[in-house]
């Protein structure tokens, strides 16, 4: 087992890479744990859930809102939870943005830890203290910073995690090597069969430098002032595109980042060499790198975009491989080139 640790404002959150949801019970404290799953991991995986109430969430973005929250505090609430009560949220990204929200904000803050069982949970969402729901249509529009005390990551769920949610996780394990470690882009590059044959040892050795990337930049900036911001690479058109096709998060953000190295080459920040291995690397791992997209509607969707700051987008470039740079671009320019089809 590996453990990385995460400091933010509210505390230390401990990753324990390699653990396992059987062995949960010895992270639990004296007394009353309560645990928020969703249906599909109650179905796979209940049986191994420690002794505890479940409240069981609905599958999908569309349960990730405020009525799923008043669901949940009307559960705890029949349940008698109270402020000793711990709370563990057993599932992916979706399990864990809702626990994280409901377990901070029910009678002002209880304490709470995870399980990840999707790649996408292991490397990214449950690390980093970021938790919410969406509102009328804006993705993660409502939440709070709040460190989990622990995030169980067991490699062993993802056996049955469906192949289109592996490569999910995928984009952002790329993400992690295009921004921060040309190396581990080798590493990745070297395993590709490994990965597609869910090889447990190579698999785990990716989540962990995946997690210790992104624990290193949440250490330097858990509230995305500045060096946090370098995690959205790919996430900007990736958002845009994710809104107007329809498809899922890690397809689009797996464009976005082709489409991101490209302004990069522009820009003369990355050769045309790189840029090609990214995308050859995203094409093996069965990830799109062009979309057939509406420009127009693409930009349209950009100028929404909730983390722009007036007229500029915060825009995440290689400045190499392995070394993201922050640039603000104006919504103009960056409309002339996606307009203009390069
Ligand atoms: N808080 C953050 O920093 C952060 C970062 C990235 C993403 N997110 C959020 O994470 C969410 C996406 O997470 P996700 O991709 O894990 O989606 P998800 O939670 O919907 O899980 C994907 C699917 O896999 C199923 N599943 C989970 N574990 C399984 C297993 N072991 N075997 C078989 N099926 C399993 C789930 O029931 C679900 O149907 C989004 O809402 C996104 O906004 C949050
Ligand atoms: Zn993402």
């Amino acid at each position: 087992m590996n453990e990385i640790n995460v400091t933010g404002q509210s505390g230390r959150s401990r990753i324990l890479i390699g653990e396992t949801l059987a062995r949960l019970g010895r992270y639990l404290p004296e007394g009353r744990t309560v645990i928020i799953t969703d249906e599909n991991v109650r179905q796979l995986y209940g049986s191994r859930f420690p002794e505890a109430e479940v409240i069981t969430i609905g599958l999908g973005e569309a349960h990730k809102t405020l009525e799923t929250l008043a669901l949940i505090y009307d559960r705890l609430i029949a349940a008698e939870a109270d402020r000793a009560t711990f709370i563990v949220g057993i599932g992916g990204g979706i399990v864990g943005d809702v626990t994280g929200f409901a377990a901070s904000t029910y009678m002002r803050g209880l304490r709470f830890g995870f399980v990840a069982s999707t790649l996408l949970a292991q490397v990214d969402a449950t690390v980093g203290g970021k938790n919410g729901v969406n509102f009328k249509g804006y993705k993660n529009m409502v939440g709070v910073f709040n460190q989990p005390e622990f995030v169980i990551i067991d490699i062993g769920l993802l056996k049955t995690l469906p192949a289109a949610e592996i490569a999910c996780g995928l984009a952002e394990i790329v993400k992690h090597a295009c921004i921060a470690d040309a190396a581990y882009l080798d590493d990745i590059e070297r395993h590709v069969a490994a990965i597609g044959a869910l090889d447990e040892t190579v698999l785990r050795r990716l989540v962990r430098r995946s997690v210790e990337i992104k624990a290193g930049v949440v250490n330097q900036d858990e509230r995305e002032a500045g060096e946090r911001r370098k995690l959205n690479f790919g996430h900007t058109l990736g958002h845009a595109f994710e809104k107007t096709l329809g498809i899922s998060h890690g397809a689009a953000v797996s464009a976005g980042m082709a489409m991101a190295a490209e302004l990069s080459v522009a820009r003369g920040l990355l050769t045309q060499a790189d840029k090609a291995r990214i995308i050859a690397l995203l094409q093996r791992l069965n990830l799109p790198t062009a979309l057939d997209f509406d420009r127009q509607a693409v930009f349209n969707a950009l100028q929404k975009d909730k983390k722009r700051q007036q007229t500029q987008i915060h825009f995440v470039l290689l400045q190499g491989l392995g070394r993201a740079v922050v640039q603000a671009i104006s919504i103009e320019e960056l409309g002339r080139w996606l307009l203009k089809g390069r």
